[in-house]
């Protein structure tokens, strides 16, 4: 089942990232990077949160697993061993009229009418031979004897539609198209058409696998005329008139651009690898990539880590950093790029026991998700059919989320069995073998791998904690607010520190200093401008789960058993409590911990 999207709510959150400076479009001042991202001073705060909550659970807690940090421009060998010099494409297709290219695997099956054009001439050379048809007798051209009945072929009886009396417009070829078009090719080869005769036969017969022009619509076939008319026009026809087979319906087909209704290409394989050069000269010795994944740094250190490290099977070797993948169509915000982070986990051990640490780590890495705030009811584990895994993986979870452009993967959760290892033992005739103390035997340990995303885990977290409710403001009366439910523990600012007011001398002394007991502990923003309400607002906008005042109270002036006290605001109950200062660094690392 499949999660129904809301584009609506997805436009409010990219325009909340930007207004507060989450995330922003990578050199946007120059029209932008398609596929790079920018995060700004609260979408950093928020990846680091991410990022230092994962190694704490996945390195720091555990015995088992130690870390690395490994380079990004890789040797080719490596990827040429991992199958992905070779392997790593997605099927492209490219539209026919606008040139736009989608990923073959991500279009959507469409219904409607599909009409074939055969060709097309000019519309004034169309016209003239037209017209003079209609007296024969006294015109050169319908006089000679052996085009004569290619001429009536193809101007006589017509079926279509012209726009005005001279322009350019379409003909139905009919019953008998073979016949008519046969026709036209002889018109063509005696140069009776001004574009023909620039470019003979040009209109017909295109370079490349497809002489002819098809195009889908919903709605009638004229804008199908319309594309094909503009296909043609861009192939050197001016004010084309098409030649069209009769319209066929048909059901379910992805051969078409979603956006316009025109035929796409074939699909090829695109490698989504970046390739660059290494040193001064760009030849083939000095290629090298950017790294697709961050698995394969690891695959190949993973001996010299288990040895250095002095660790027992199972075991495991994690990675945060920069991928690269040169996506056919990067897209849904931050959800498709071409830059991006991964935090990945190469979890090693006997093969006997990995189907059992397959299921232990999809649970393990459910919990990360609920841990770092997400709703269990928007995420949901599909078992990768065999179909669809990669032929060296016995058993793949993905973990998905429910985007509002629909449900799609947060991250995979894959056993790729002994494949790797194997893979670069036999590349770099490096031995990769384990030998096992107990067992007294040596093999190649087996593969467990959670791969999860940082910027999809932070799309996914800022789109759990998007949400629109009622507060009161400063009079009391109930307005609505955004508010990001962030868990405190992912907040970007953990603690909002304001002054009741900020004209008075004593108040905004108290809150500095409080700012500075704060500070070593944790994120914290002092704001002294405007209505305390409108303050909470920008902070509750922003996903600050705690906001302390300093009011008169705190300075004792009403009741000395309240001096040094202030309000501790919770952002989703809205509720206050009264603290002592002294209290607050142990009251929030607790909460935020
Ligand atoms: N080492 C295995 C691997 O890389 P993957 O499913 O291709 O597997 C793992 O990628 C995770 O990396 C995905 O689940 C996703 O979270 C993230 N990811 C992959 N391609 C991405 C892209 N183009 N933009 C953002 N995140 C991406």
């Amino acid at each position: 089942m499949s999660a129904p999207t809301d584009a609506q709510r997805m436009e409010k959150i990219v325009s909340l990232c930007k207004r507060r400076g989450f995330i922003f479009q990578s050199s946007e001042i120059y029209g932008g990077l398609n596929g790079a991202w920018d995060y700004g001073p609260l979408g950093v705060e928020l990846k680091r949160n991410l990022k230092n909550y994962w190694w704490r659970v996945i390195v720091h807690e555990r015995d088992d697993v130690v870390g690395m940090d490994g380079a990004i421009l890789t040797h080719p060998a490596v990827l040429k061993a991992s199958g992905h010099v070779e392997g790593f494409s997605d099927p492209m297709v490219d539209c026919l009229i606008t040139g736009k290219r989608f990923r073959a695997d991500q279009i959507d099956g469409q219904s409607g009418q599909i009409a074939e054009f055969v060709g097309a001439v000019d519309a004034l050379s169309f016209h003239k031979l037209t017209r003079e048809g209609e007296t024969p007798e006294r015109s050169t051209i319908w006089s000679k004897t052996d085009i004569a009945p290619a001429l009536r072929m193809v101007f006589k009886n017509q079926s279509g539609g012209f726009r005005g009396e001279e322009g350019s417009g379409f003909v139905e070829f009919g019953d008998v198209p073979e016949a008519k078009l046969d026709s036209l090719r002889k018109l063509i080869e005696q140069n009776l058409f001004t574009s023909a005769s620039l470019q003979p036969f040009s209109a017909l017969d295109m370079t490349g696998d497809l002489k002819n022009f098809v195009s889908i619509s919903k709605r009638g076939f004229n804008p199908t005329i319309k594309l094909a008319q503009e296909f043609y026009e861009k192939r050197g026809v001016p004010f084309p008139v098409v030649f069209m087979l009769r319209p066929k319906t048909v059901e379910n087909t992805k051969r078409y651009n979603p956006e316009n209704g025109a035929l796409l290409t074939e699909p090829r394989p695109f490698n989504l690898m970046f390739k660059t050069y290494v040193g001064a000269t760009e030849d083939e010795s000095s290629i090298a990539y950017l790294r697709p994944e961050t698995a394969q740094s690891i695959f190949v250190q993973f001996k010299t880590i288990l040895e250095v490290s002095r660790k027992k099977l199972p075991f495991g070797i994690a990675q945060i950093g920069k991928a690269f993948r040169n996506e056919i169509n990067p897209r849904n915000f931050t959800f498709r790029s071409r830059e991006f982070e991964q935090m990945e986990l190469e979890y090693f051990c006997r093969p006997e026991q990995a189907i059992e640490l397959l299921e232990y780590w999809k649970n393990e890495r459910l919990k990360f998700y609920e841990n770092v705030g997400i709703s269990r009811a928007n995420l949901h584990v599909r078992n990768v059919p065999d179909e669809e895994r990669a032929f060296y993986s016995k058993g793949t979870y993905d973990i998905e989320y429910d985007f509002p452009f629909g449900r799609q993967e947060l991250e995979g959760v894959a056993y790729r069995t002994d494949y790797d290892l194997l893979q670069h033992q036999k590349a770099s005739g490096k031995s990769l073998e384990h030998f096992d103390d107990e067992a007294k035997e040596r093999f190649i340990p087996h593969v467990v791998e959670p791969s999860a995303g940082v910027d999809r885990t932070i799309l996914a977290l800022i789109c759990d904690a998007y949400a629109e409710d009622q507060a009161p403001n400063d009079k009391g009366e109930m307005e609505s607010r955004v508010v990001l439910r962030f868990h405190p523990r992912m907040a970007p600012i953990k603690c909002a520190i304001f002054p009741l007011l900020k004209n008075k001398e004593p108040l905004v002394a108290k809150a500095k200093e409080i700012v500075a007991l704060l500070r070593p502990h944790m994120t914290v923003f002092y704001d002294e401008g405007g209505a305390i309400g409108r303050r909470y607002r920008r902070q509750d906008e922003i996903g600050t789960p705690f906001g302390v005042t300093i009011d008169f109270e705190t300075l004792g002036e009403k009741d000395p058993a309240l001096r040094d006290t202030v309000t501790l605001r919770d952002r989703d109950s809205m509720k206050q409590e009264r603290v002592a200062i002294e209290d607050l660094p142990s009251i929030l690392r607790e909460r935020i911990r």
